[in-house]
């Protein structure tokens, strides 16, 4: 194994724990909130966005670049269009690209119609339709994790498909 694909793997691995760690952040972020005043509860929805997606945003352009660095130090390709690639490893591909455009259509929309809300509410909690957009970027954001939980299995397991 040469040093640089070392350090690829390394990166890797790391930004797939952040990304995963969403999942048990946002469960305690929930809980801590459930302890809140009224007044704190805006706020806080909009630091707990914060910390979320920071830990996505490090670890889905973490997997991405030492991806790139590990199919170049394998000789592997995208999509096994470029090169010769396993098909756990284009199944990984795609399911990457599927949480992507996730991120991108729910996720982060949700979170920014989240943080225009705040700037108006003086106490409590958003009204009741930014509430529903927050809660299906939440959803959106654990089918999320749990792609990235395949992902983590296909990469141990390597299961040859077809
Ligand atoms: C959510 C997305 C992803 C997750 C959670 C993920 C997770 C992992 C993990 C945990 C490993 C280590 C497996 C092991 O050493 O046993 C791994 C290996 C690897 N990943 Fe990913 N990965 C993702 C996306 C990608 C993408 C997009 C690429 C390529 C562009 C990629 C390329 C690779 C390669 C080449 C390996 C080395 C496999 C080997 O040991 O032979 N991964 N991945």
């Amino acid at each position: 194994m040469n040093i640089l694909r070392v350090i690829f793997l390394v990166i890797h691995i790391i930004s797939a724990g952040l990304w995963i760690a969403q999942f048990p952040v946002s469960l305690i972020l929930d809980r801590v909130r459930r302890t809140l005043a009224p007044e704190a509860l805006t706020a806080f929805r909009v630091t707990q966005g914060q910390v979320l997606s920071g830990l996505g945003q490090m670890g889905g352009m973490g997997i991405l670049v030492s991806g790139f660095g590990l199919i170049w130090a394998d000789g592997w390709g995208l999509f096994n269009l470029t090169a010769p690639t396993p098909s756990w490893l284009v199944l990984k591909q795609v399911f990457y690209v599927i949480a992507f455009g996730i991120v991108g259509a729910l996720v982060i929309p949700g979170q920014a119609q989240m943080r225009k809300a705040a700037a108006t509410v003086a106490q409590g909690n958003p009204p009741a339709d930014i509430l529903a957009i927050e809660n299906r970027a939440i959803m959106a954001s654990h089918v999320v994790n749990l792609i990235v939980l395949i992902n983590i299995i296909l990469a141990v397991w390597k299961p040859f498909i077809g």
